[in-house]
């Protein structure tokens, strides 16, 4: 493709790619649907200096203002079999597939590893920079390595397991390599027929039960972790949001024990060694935010680590919302919340 002949549309509202429904507005916006178009849009005359934003499905970013350069939408697609074993495939996936059609292609094929992260929003590329997880899952766990192409000069690079220095939320795509690579494929290492699923997180159970289930299946397993997501979590086609706003905070055990004589409510989850992770919802809903509408943004009445936009609110608003939780969290347990969002 001659670099002239990129497609792209000016002054194009980031709307439609973003789960929050912000109107933010992009300077110029195209679409890469391989590695080559990736490639031809980095080096092109037109945009070759321009800045760059690269965006999978839009649904861990919050604009808080326009974007004056070339947002690329990557649109990479497909799922291919590179390996088999008597245990497991190995699937490379494109990182423009929407992560939870990925998800339903390993149930309709009998793939164990990842149905417990049915219905998260956003695309496969997405995944890994953020490692993210759910109901006692997370990417790494069925992660075997990914593509990604360096921004600076425009080379495919293979990323082990390893390499990637996954965290809680955490990659080295967020740290290090934050800016310097685009994630184009994903290649995961799935169980064939699995026997045994990750019901350990208790509302899985208790949702299978409800639903009748003696003997769970891949697709029961998934049936159940939709149910509870869609009791909790709003759906962005009807309310913006980007899920879980701030991260759970992970902190010294000492303090752990401290808060829990103040709050004898407080709820702890395993972390490393003499530190504890607390539920940020728990804390946001103790400062009484929960269901509180603040202008068009507002916090969610089912689950109070999700802000949300009611319609036509901009990103400042949302950011303001935001440090007004942070202060109140921090002013009455003293732990500081981090935003899991990306702030563009
Ligand atoms: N809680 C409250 N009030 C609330 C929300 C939560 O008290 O309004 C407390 C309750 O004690 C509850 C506990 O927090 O038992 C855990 O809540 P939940 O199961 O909803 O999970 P979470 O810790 O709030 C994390 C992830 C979610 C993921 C769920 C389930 C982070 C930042 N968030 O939320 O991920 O779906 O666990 O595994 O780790 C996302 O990252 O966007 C996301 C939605």
């Amino acid at each position: 493709m001659d670099a002239h002949s990129i497609p792209y549309r000016e002054h194009c509202s980031l709307q439609p790619f973003n789960t929050f429904g912000i109107a933010a507005q992009a300077r110029y916006l195209t679409e890469a649907e391989s590695v080559c178009d990736l490639e031809n849009i980095l080096f092109s005359g037109r945009f070759r200096h321009v800045p760059k934003l690269f965006l999978g499905g839009g649904s861990n970013v919050l604009f808080t203002k326009d974007f004056d350069g070339l947002v690329v939408l990557v649109k990479i697609g497909g799922i291919e079999t590179v390996r088999e074993d008597e245990s497991h495939v190995w699937l490379k996936v494109g990182a423009g597939v929407d992560w939870h059609a990925f998800v339903l292609h390993t149930i309709d094929n009998d793939l164990g590893g990842v149905e417990n992260l049915s219905l998260i929003p956003g695309t496969v590329g997405a995944a890994p920079m953020q490692n993210i997880g759910a109901y006692g899952v997370e990417t790494k766990d069925t992660f075997d390595s990914l593509e990604a192409v360096e921004i600076e000069s425009g080379e495919l690079r293979v990323f082990s397991h390893a390499e990637c220095r996954f965290g809680y939320r955490e990659s080295i795509f967020k740290h290090e390599f934050r800016g310097k690579y685009i994630i184009t494929s994903v290649t995961f290492r799935l169980e064939k027929n699995p026997s045994a699923f990750n019901l350990s997180y208790g509302d899985i159970q208790k949702t299978l039960r409800e639903m009748d289930v003696a003997q769970p299946t891949l697709r029961t397993v998934s049936e159940a972790v939709i149910r509870i997501r869609r009791s909790k979590l709003p759906d962005p086609a009807q309310i913006g949001n980007a899920g879980s706003f701030f991260k759970n905070p992970v902190i010294a055990r000492q303090q752990f024990e401290e808060l829990k004589i103040r709050f004898p409510g407080l709820p702890a989850y395993p972390a490393e060694t003499d530190a504890v992770k607390i539920p940020a919802g728990w804390l946001i809903e103790q400062c009484g935010w929960k269901g509180l509408r603040v202008g068009n943004t507002g916090v969610h009445r089912n689950q109070a680590l999700v802000l949300v936009n009611y319609g036509g609110a901009n990103g400042l608003e949302v950011k303001a919302l935001s440090e007004k939780i942070q202060a109140s969290v921090l002013e009455r347990f003293n732990v500081r919340l981090q935003p899991e969002v990306n702030f563009v």
